[in-house]
């Protein structure tokens, strides 16, 4: 017997996207395999690692620890959605590139998608502030210094931004109202 399905629209970047999926696709498979979306990570899949944080209506979630139907009607902010459209870094990956704050890049998308939802929040963290609105985040290459450096680093592009900054100045918010924003499991911090 063919499992069941459901018809979803997930606005993913500012884009809608009618999809048919199984009620319990996650959210981090929904964007991977059937938008395309692969610049969102998947390490451990469930909930520990980080890598695979998104933002649900500018809060980041874990999108392994999230029904995809469950993002219905929220805005969903990837990492492919930071780039502007003049192909130029996000003040974000711009730190990041500026301090060195990856080496293999993997856990990369979920720092830089966490550290957006943590500028959204306090747009001049100290240096307490930045590690524990990473602690959620894993990485196994730079021992965390550079990646430290970097959320200070974009802390200051952004406040020297002379445009708003996508998902850290005023994120965005979905037009209409979640199916069930209770469901939506695992912050990112
Ligand atoms: S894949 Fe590790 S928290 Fe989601
Ligand atoms: S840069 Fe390799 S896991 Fe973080």
């Amino acid at each position: 017997m063919s499992e069941p399905t459901v018809d979803v629209t997930l606005m993913v970047n500012g884009a809608p996207h009618e999809v048919t999926l199984p009620p319990r696709r996650l959210l981090s498979d929904a964007l991977r395999h059937d938008l395309g979306l692969t610049g969102t990570h998947v390490g451990c899949e469930h909930g520990v690692c980080g890598c695979c944080t998104v933002l649900l209506d500018g809060e980041p979630v874990r999108s392994c620890l999230t029904f995809a139907v469950a993002a219905r009607g929220a805005a969903i902010t990837t990492v492919e959605g930071l780039n502007p459209a003049d192909g130029s870094l996000h003040p974000v990956q711009q730190a990041f590139a500026d301090c060195h704050g990856l080496q293999c890049g993997f856990c990369t998308p979920g720092f830089l998608m966490t550290t957006c939802g943590l500028l959204a929040e306090n747009p001049d963290p100290d240096e307490d502030e930045v590690r524990e609105g990473i602690a959620g985040n894993l990485c196994r290459c730079t021992g965390y210094q550079n990646i430290v450096a970097a959320v200070h680093r974009a802390a200051e592009l952004v406040s020297e931004a002379e445009e708003p900054v996508p998902a850290v100045d005023r994120p965005v918010r979905s037009a209409g109202l979640r199916a069930d924003p209770g469901k939506a499991e695992g912050s990112g911090r």
